[in-house]
């Protein structure tokens, strides 16, 4: 019988995926993704597991013995990460590095979620892996440092920076722009920040391939750091009415107008990139993992949210 990197039989039955933050919004659809392949995923979070814990999370690990985990947590306020730095960096990085211990002891691999802020948005074509980071806030900074401290800790590891997430579960732009758009009939919101807005769905989708090869361990991983955002760009103004829109295919919204402002006119306690657009061709090529449109996800959203359907 041949074994793959972690001594584990090849695509070995009993090989799960734990998902560690699996009541937020990328866990849910984790979940769900998960189920739908078929793989066997054991989720938990908080009060459960705490990722600040390190005994707490490597006693966890090596009891349960998943192949593979997938850190979903996260402090994810960014404005309120400024005023709270302890908390921010406590659990976006020493929180990975208790993983990537973790999963050192067990003999797991680590797939770690980070973000589109480790980059100062200065650019002037889409940002690659390699790009050189500048974080502009603690929110972004503590994200970097809990790169590197799984870069360090833990060969066996996949970084998957993903930006501008929205779904179903938890509170996002999309939720806000709907719910206000029913509440006023102006809205005012920033144009010159231009993302791709990423679906959790097909963010979870992606991960759930990752965590496939590796639990098959059919050929080598190219460990390492991978860019995952909706395909097409726009900004915060594009999106938002691109929101209502389609919200106005289910619901009669009370908003009129939707006026661009600059991001001057919108002062956050965090600053924010306002280019934060990633390529996301290292991770096609690699993997054969293509991201589908923002707009398919947002029209499925909002069917979601509106109407309840499953997605
Ligand atoms: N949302 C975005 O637009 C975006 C963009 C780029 C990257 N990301 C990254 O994507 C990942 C997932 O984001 P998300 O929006 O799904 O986050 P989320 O909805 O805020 O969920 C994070 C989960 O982690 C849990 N958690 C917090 N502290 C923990 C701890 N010490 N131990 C264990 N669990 C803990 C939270 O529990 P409580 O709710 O009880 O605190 C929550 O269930 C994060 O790494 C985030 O940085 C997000």
């Amino acid at each position: 019988m041949s074994l793959n990197d972690h001594g584990r039989p090849h695509g070995s039955t009993d090989s799960h995926v734990l998902v560690i933050g699996h009541l937020g919004m990328l866990g849910r659809d984790l979940m769900k993704q998960l189920e739908r392949n078929g793989l066997k995923g054991l989720g938990l979070d908080l009060p459960d597991v705490d990722i600040t814990n390190g005994d707490q999370v490597r006693r966890i690990l090596v009891d349960r013995r998943p192949a593979v985990v997938v850190n979903c947590a996260g402090y994810t306020a960014v404005d309120k990460a400024e005023s709270e730095p302890g908390p921010a960096f406590a659990i976006n990085r020493d929180g990975p590095g208790n993983l990537a211990d973790a999963c050192r002891s067990a003999g797991a691999s680590l797939i770690h979620i980070s973000t589109d802020y480790v980059f100062d948005g200065r650019a002037d074509r889409p940002y690659v892996e390699e790009d050189p980071v500048n974080p502009l806030g603690v929110y972004a900074r503590s994200k970097w440092e809990g790169e590197e401290i799984v870069r360090k800790r833990l060969p066996e590891h996949l970084i998957v920076r993903t930006a501008w997430m929205f779904g179903v579960q938890g509170g996002n732009f999309v939720k806000t722009i709907l719910r206000l758009s029913e509440e006023r009939e102006e809205l005012k919101v920033v144009c010159d920040q231009v993302g791709c807005p990423t679906w959790s769905m097909d963010l979870a989708g992606a991960l759930v391939a990752l965590a496939t090869r590796i639990l098959k361990g059919y050929t080598p991983i190219a460990w390492g750091t991978y860019h995952f955002c909706g395909a097409g760009k726009v900004s915060w103004h594009g999106f938002a009415r691109e929101i209502v829109e389609e919200g106005r295919r289910h619901r009669a919204l009370k908003v009129k107008n939707i006026l661009p402002i600059p991001t001057t006119d919108y002062p956050t306690p965090a600053a924010r990139p306002l280019w934060s657009v990633l390529d996301c061709r290292k991770i096609a090529g690699t993997f054969g993992i293509v991201p589908p449109s923002w707009r398919i996800g947002l029209e499925k959203v909002v069917r979601g949210i509106y109407l309840g359907e499953e997605v």
